[in-house]
């Protein structure tokens, strides 16, 4: 593919996903020279800009992570060079035919052209775009790769309609559906330590563990983008995808192989084992603001984008079980929320009890902290580490908790990519193991319906959490219900 020439169109050109994330992550991708040499990038959108304006505005949102500061100024000039500007309707053929034949001007000397579409839009226009892309503006001579973001629908009905709209112009086999999750290090990394390691894979299941939890954890509230969560919330903005997809991985057989539709496979049989969810398993809650010694912290509330009396969910905790022979009766406990005391997102797998533990009278009270906790943290400051019971060194024979401890930057060198990187990149690859698959969503949509739909048409009221704090009280009576303490509250 080297010798073909490749275009990304970034459509929703202005946006705020494009401006943090995909641009920088393009740069990062050309400088370390993992992009075809003959690539350009056309940015695309409604509002009227030149190219010069256009390179102005990406400029701001690029960063030199290397240390050559000089050498990286030249390269940031010729990437700004590869990038040029586009203006069209969404819905507009002619628009996307004129997109096209410039295009075709900038691959003209290469026998074939290869075109990605990176749909950076509300939904809303996802199959109007997916349709003008896919008529007008598709390369004959190489092949054509989109790229959507959630939300793929608000509600299995919602989604099963936007996947069939769009269907209608794209094949499953063009489409990468993008969970960033997936693309973080530590995510990519766990099928790996599972099937890579004799350790490890033998204890994952319901003989050897108590429970697992996946935690993620914001210390910012919405912060401007309360008109886009208010129509959402936590659950689906973050548990159905983000958190599902980690169990999914987590909990999956071994795939016959590596490859995308094999490990697809494996994933979606966890999504589809899953119990039926109903209210008991599911705690919501939503931050009110608070009052420090130096400032005031706004509740959800006062986000003028938000509707006063919203009885949106900025945080919540859910209980999952898979009805299968690896993991009946082992409770997957999951817990999302905006506004709460730190930010971090981990996997934490709680291990039993040592069965007649010689050492029980020697361990304390608390045998509960005693038993092993693996720890997976996905960010920030990237680590696996175990817990495990060691002899405290010296004479007598007394125990206590410590770790073998894998933290990235003191065991790695060099910066981790961003999640973007890696999965723009896969697309260029036309790798689809970290892409959604349509089933996967549908299975997961399946799941969450039920209490969305619940939680709305009862106007269920979240519990209120203050800003800053570990979350709502409900989410310990969840977890206690199912003999589970959380393990980021230790
Ligand atoms: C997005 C959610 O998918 O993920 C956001 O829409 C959330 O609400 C974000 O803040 C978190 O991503 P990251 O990579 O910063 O943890």
């Amino acid at each position: 593919w080297s010798h073909a020439a490749l275009s990304v169109v970034v459509v929703g050109a202005s946006g705020d996903l494009a401006r943090k994330k995909i641009y920088p992550s393009l740069f990062a991708l050309y400088y370390e020279g993992h992009l075809p040499e003959h690539f350009h990038i056309y940015g695309y959108a409604r509002s009227k800009m030149s190219d010069t304006e256009f390179r102005e505005y990406i400029s701001g949102s690029l960063t030199c992570r290397l240390s050559e500061k000089d050498k990286c100024g030249d390269k940031m000039e010729m990437f700004l060079q590869r990038c040029l500007y586009h203006a069209g309707q969404y819905a507009n053929k002619s628009d996307f035919a004129t997109l096209s034949e410039r295009m075709a001007g900038t691959e003209q000397d290469r026998q074939r052209a290869n075109r990605i579409f990176y749909l950076s839009i509300p939904p809303s226009i996802f199959t109007d775009v997916a349709a003008c892309a896919s008529e007008a503006a598709s390369s004959v001579s190489g092949w054509n790769r989109v790229i959507v973001e959630k939300p793929f629908g608000r509600d299995l009905a919602s989604f099963q309609e936007l996947s069939s709209e769009l269907s209608k112009s794209l094949s499953e086999d063009q489409m990468y559906r993008i969970d960033h999750y997936l693309g973080k290090e530590l995510i990519e990394n766990l099928t790996v330590l599972r099937f890579a390691n004799l350790v490890f894979e033998p204890l994952w299941s319901r003989q050897y563990i108590r429970n697992v939890q996946v935690i993620f954890s914001e210390d910012f509230g919405t912060e401007g983008r309360g008109g886009y969560f208010d129509q959402y919330g936590i659950i689906r903005d973050v548990i159905q995808n983000h958190l599902l997809q980690i169990v999914s991985l987590f909990a999956m057989e071994a795939p016959v192989s590596l490859d995308a539709e094999d490990i697809r496979n494996e994933k979606v049989k966890v999504l589809r084992s899953m119990r039926a969810l109903s209210m008991d398993d599911v705690v919501i809650g939503q931050y009110r603001g608070r009052k420090t010694k130096s400032t005031k912290l706004p509740g959800y509330l006062d986000d003028k984008t938000v509707p006063p009396d919203s009885l949106c969910p900025t945080f919540a905790s859910v209980a999952l079980f898979i009805n299968n022979a690896r993991w009946d009766g082992v409770p997957f406990l999951l817990k999302a929320g905006k506004a709460l005391a730190s930010r971090r997102a981990e996997i934490r797998v709680q291990f039993r009890h040592v069965p007649g533990n010689l050492f029980r009278n020697r361990l304390g009270l608390d045998l509960d902290r005693a038993t092993n906790e693996l720890v997976i943290r996905i960010q920030p400051d990237e680590a696996i580490y175990l817990k495990i019971n060691n002899k405290i060194p010296g004479l007598g024979l007394n125990l206590d908790v410590t770790k073998l401890d894998l933290t990235y930057r003191d065991r790695f060198e060099g910066h981790l990519p961003d999640a973007y990187e890696r999965l723009i990149l896969d697309v260029v690859n036309g790798d689809k193991r970290l892409f959604i698959r349509n089933d996967e969503l549908d299975a997961a949509w399946r799941l969450f319906t039920p209490i969305l739909k619940e939680i709305e048409e009862k106007k269920v009221v979240p519990e209120l959490y203050p800003y800053g704090s570990r979350g709502p009280v409900g989410s310990h009576y969840l977890a206690a219900k199912h003999g589970v303490r959380w393990g980021d509250n230790l």
